[in-house]
């Protein structure tokens, strides 16, 4: 595999936590992979990950702070070998726009569940969980792709 990207709705929550896990297990393995995260709308444009998703990454070791949010274009897609969505919206979001190599990231490891949307939680708890859900899967995709 040669490139990802991860794609969720707003760019904020979700899919920068896992393009910022992914960033750490290609350095950590020396792999050569190119990763970038989008979301299907425009709202956050510019915008940096959210407060909890850059304090449940720090937690972990990793620094996400200057990832900025962009919407997923047509184009971009095509420049990616491997497309990930976060959940069943953005499957269908992506697979509408011609997505080829498309999968939920839930299918590594977690029954294809979706990864919950964070943003919508009042607390850190809810950015835990979905922190160690969406690391699991991670691993496991760079186990059976990388
Ligand atoms: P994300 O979370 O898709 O994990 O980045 C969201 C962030 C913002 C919105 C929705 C989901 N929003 O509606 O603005």
């Amino acid at each position: 595999m040669n490139s990802v990207i991860f794609v969720c709705l707003g760019n904020i929550c979700r899919s920068p936590l896992a393009e910022g896990i992914a960033k750490k297990i290609i350095e950590q393995k020396s792999l050569h992979v190119r990763v970038t995260s989008a979301g299907t709308g425009s709202w956050h444009t510019g915008e940096p990950p959210c407060t909890n998703s850059i304090k449940v990454a720090q937690k972990n070791g990793i620094d996400i702070s200057s990832l900025r949010a962009s919407q997923i274009t047509k184009n971009e897609l095509q420049e990616f070998e491997l497309v990930i969505a976060l959940d069943e919206n953005n499957y269908n979001y992506l697979k509408n726009l011609g997505a080829k190599n498309l999968y939920k990231l839930g299918s590594f490891g977690f029954n294809n569940e979706d990864v919950p949307d964070p943003y919508f939680y009042n607390g850190f708890e809810g950015f835990d969980k979905v922190y160690e859900m969406i690391e699991i899967c991670v691993r496991n995709l760079f186990e059976e792709l990388a």
